[in-house]
């Protein structure tokens, strides 16, 4: 299987929800949600590509050619490749339904797996969807980051033991779902969190804390203050508030001010290596890649998923030679023009 029949695979299938455009730029679905659009009208998501786009990158050959690594530390351990699946919650709401949430539970946990990654898993407004993907997630020694909706405190930290007792290497909360209109349409109450509330919920877990919907450099030292072990700088794919900036242009800024006190993980629109270059170059240690994930388990299960990472990682690869860099430490602002 080809990645190219992998999406006109996938095209068949999502349609009407989704169109597994060549490239997944929040055009042709603005506005549309549920679906897979980004909120009003959509310029939260289109907004990301524009951005990335303008991000110029510097070409430098002129050194001794070595051995190319992309592999990072996190949680203790080792992955190969520092991009991760997003947070994908919904097969029947915002997709047509063609893949049930267990079905795409399995070929993204597994498939991530397989591919020395790792995917962060959704919660919804149903707490199955959440609950369901525990044993999947302990079949696989915990190699997975559920993300919590920011329920009050007694319902969150039940949730976080139970990801605890699955054996999750994280926990993370996506707490821009507070406007998450589904959650709203669903009356299910959501709330922002003080930097307080973080460090009781940093207190009551011996996992790693990743709040996810982070945005500027004034939360993510609070985060840094609550003893957070990272954050996602996210606008939760552009679906929570019309005209937000694109997460990745606020790394530069947010990096400078938590230093390394935090990791960073950053996403939307992220699609390609180079992508996934410019943003660790701005700042960022790791990213999530989330909608064309979901197109690749839809064209193509497991393999998929799997095909999907290896694209990324050669892209990624690529870029690494033509500007010199011989580990991700070395993808730095200085191999940019912004
Ligand atoms: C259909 C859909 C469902 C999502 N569900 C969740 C979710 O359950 N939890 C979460 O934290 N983020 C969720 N997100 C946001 C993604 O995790 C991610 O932040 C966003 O899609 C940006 O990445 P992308 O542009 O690569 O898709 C969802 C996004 C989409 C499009």
């Amino acid at each position: 299987m080809t990645i190219q029949e992998v999406w006109d695979k996938a095209r068949e299938v999502m349609a009407p929800k989704c169109r597994a455009c060549p490239e997944c730029n929040g055009k042709a679905c603005r506005g549309e949600i549920p679906g897979v659009g980004g909120i009003g009208s959509g310029s939260s998501f289109t907004v990301c590509r524009e951005y990335l786009d303008s991000v110029k990158v510097l070409m430098d050959l002129v050194y001794e050619p070595s051995e190319i690594d992309t592999s990072i530390e996190l949680f203790g351990r080792i992955f190969e490749v520092p991009f991760f699946m997003a947070p994908l919650g919904g097969m029947n709401g915002n997709y047509n339904g063609y893949l049930t949430d267990e079905g795409f539970a399995n070929m993204s946990i597994r498939g991530m797996v397989e591919s020395g990654s790792l995917a962060f898993t959704p919660d919804g407004p149903k707490d199955s969807l959440f609950d369901l993907q525990l044993p999947i997630i302990k079949d696989v020694g915990g190699l997975a980051v559920p993300t919590v909706k920011p329920w009050d405190l007694p319902k969150l930290t039940d949730k976080i033991r139970r990801a605890e007792e699955a054996g999750a290497v994280a926990v993370s909360c996506d707490i821009d779902s507070c406007g998450n209109l589904l959650l709203k349409k669903a009356g299910k109450p959501v709330y922002p969190q003080s930097q307080e509330t973080m460090a009781e919920i940093v207190k009551s877990t011996s996992l790693p804390y990743i709040p996810k919907g982070i945005m500027t450099a004034t939360a993510a030292l609070r985060c840094a203050d609550a003893g957070c072990y990272g954050i996602v700088v996210s606008s939760h794919g552009g679906r929570v508030l019309a005209d937000s900036p694109a997460p990745c242009s606020m790394l530069p800024e947010i990096r400078e001010a938590v230093g390394d006190r935090l990791k960073i993980f950053v996403d939307g629109g992220i699609r390609s290596g180079l992508d996934v270059f410019k943003c660790l170059a701005l700042g960022a240690d790791a990213v999530l890649i989330g909608r064309p994930y979901a197109i690749a388990a839809h064209g193509g299960g497991q393999e998929g998923v799997v095909l999907y990472s290896q694209k990324i990682l050669g892209e990624l690869r690529d870029v690494m030679v033509m500007t010199g860099c011989r580990s991700l430490a070395d993808i730095d602002r200085s191999k940019l023009v912004l």
